[in-house]
């Protein structure tokens, strides 16, 4: 079993699409039952909330589902249950390790696109929050490519 958790600012738009994008990659590959997938976010305006509606609206052009999904907030218990904490940019990076406990907690905190080997060092989900709707677009895509190759780190991981 692996267990990841996708982290952004809000888990309002960039890591309920990578939640989604990657539910739907591991069922197709048929490791449903072998991998752990949730999200969450570093801060508290929008616990409870469904993904935005710009985000659930692009989503959904692309078959995904995101209306179930409610927002929380990360938790500092939660570096015990991941075995990867997945940061959509460097501020979400920041965050989470000013909270992980000890070396172990810090040492599963990783830039999602760093599993995308097309992508520079350092590269980052661009927040979408306050711009056009050609963000949403833009996240899914960086999703879609990133999430690819963490799934072929999940089989590696898992021998599948
Ligand atoms: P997310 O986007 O971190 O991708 O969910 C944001 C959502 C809300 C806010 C910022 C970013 N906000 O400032 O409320």
């Amino acid at each position: 079993m692996i267990r990841v958790c996708f982290v952004c600012l809000g888990n309002i738009c960039r890591s309920p699409t990578a939640e989604g994008v990657m539910h739907h990659l591991v069922r197709e590959a048929g490791l449903a039952d072998r991998v752990v997938i949730d999200s969450a976010g570093t801060g508290d305006w929008h616990l409870g909330e469904p993904p935005d509606r710009r985000t659930q609206a692009a989503a959904r052009r692309r078959g995904l589902e995101l209306d179930h999904l409610r927002a929380r907030l990360f938790t500092a218990d939660d570096f015990a249950r991941f075995d990867l904490v997945l940061a959509m940019d460097a501020s979400n990076v920041a965050n989470l390790e000013r909270m992980a406990p000890d070396g172990a907690a810090r040492a599963r905190i990783r830039l999602l696109r760093s599993f995308d080997p097309t992508a520079p060092a350092g590269a980052e989900v661009p927040d979408p929050y306050y711009g056009g709707p050609g963000g949403f677009e833009e996240v899914l895509d960086v999703c879609e490519r990133a999430c690819r190759g963490l799934l072929a780190h999940v089989r590696a991981s898992l021998g599948a």
